[in-house]
């Protein structure tokens, strides 16, 4: 059921998941940020490039602090709890009001890839975007050299509606995507999956 927010519709409110935090980005999650975002592997299927120094961590903090205070779409720390680093991120790439629907979108630490951490959290964003905001069609899109990420996608009940073949320029060429979306009706099997995560914290999702 759709539960009006009253701060605006890019909140931003904590948001847990069995094994982690996702929060706002304070300006002293730079240091965490930087120590992922410095890999190149991390930023190889993002439109970002690999951070080069502190500084750049401290302005993508400061951006996104900008982001939540004007209510615009922005995106949350992943916080892993049993180390209490900001080890990710994953929020709203994009947003249209006349369509009611969001991009989203995220990245994570590699050190922790494979562990069924951002099908976790992406879980949680679909169930929150769809419960607490008046959205009705959430999408992503993937390098088709990145296949991890569809795969995330997927498992969260997103369905692949198309490619779109050298949809975006990055790091010097021109690269084909795939489309992903789930709609407010469609089923969410990743909501199955938390519920039984937190019932089994071995469980790997
Ligand atoms: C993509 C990314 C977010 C995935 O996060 P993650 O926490 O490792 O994802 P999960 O562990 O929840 O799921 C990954 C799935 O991809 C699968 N996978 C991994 N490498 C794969 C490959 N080369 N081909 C196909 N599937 C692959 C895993 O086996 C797993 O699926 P499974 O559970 O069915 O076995 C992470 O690798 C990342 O941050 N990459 C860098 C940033 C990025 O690319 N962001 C997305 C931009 S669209």
């Amino acid at each position: 059921m759709f539960t009006p927010n009253p701060y605006g519709l890019f909140s931003m409110p904590t948001l847990e998941t069995p094994r982690l935090i996702l929060r706002r980005i304070a300006m002293s999650d730079a240091k965490d940020i930087f120590a992922y975002s410095a890999d190149e592997e991390v930023a190889r299927h993002v439109l970002w490039s690999a951070q080069k120094s502190l500084s750049e961590a401290k302005d993508y903090c400061k951006y996104m602090m900008r982001r939540y205070r004007s209510d615009e779409p922005a995106s949350w720390g992943i916080v892993e709890k049993a180390s209490g680093h900001l080890v990710g991120t994953i929020g709203f790439m994009d947003y249209s009001e006349d369509n009611a629907s969001v991009e989203v979108g995220y990245s994570l630490a590699r050190w922790l890839w494979n562990g069924g951490y951002m099908t976790e959290a992406l879980a949680r964003v679909i169930d929150y975007t769809f419960d607490a905001m008046d959205i009705n069609r959430i999408e992503a899109q993937h390098e088709l050299t990145n296949p991890a990420s569809g795969r995330v996608m997927e498992k969260c009940g997103m369905r692949r509606e198309g490619l779109l073949r050298q949809r975006l320029y990055n790091k010097g060429k021109y690269v084909d995507v795939a489309l992903y979306a789930i709609l407010r009706s469609d089923p969410r099997p990743g909501h199955a999956l938390l519920e039984r995560e937190s019932h089994d914290s071995t469980h790997r999702l």
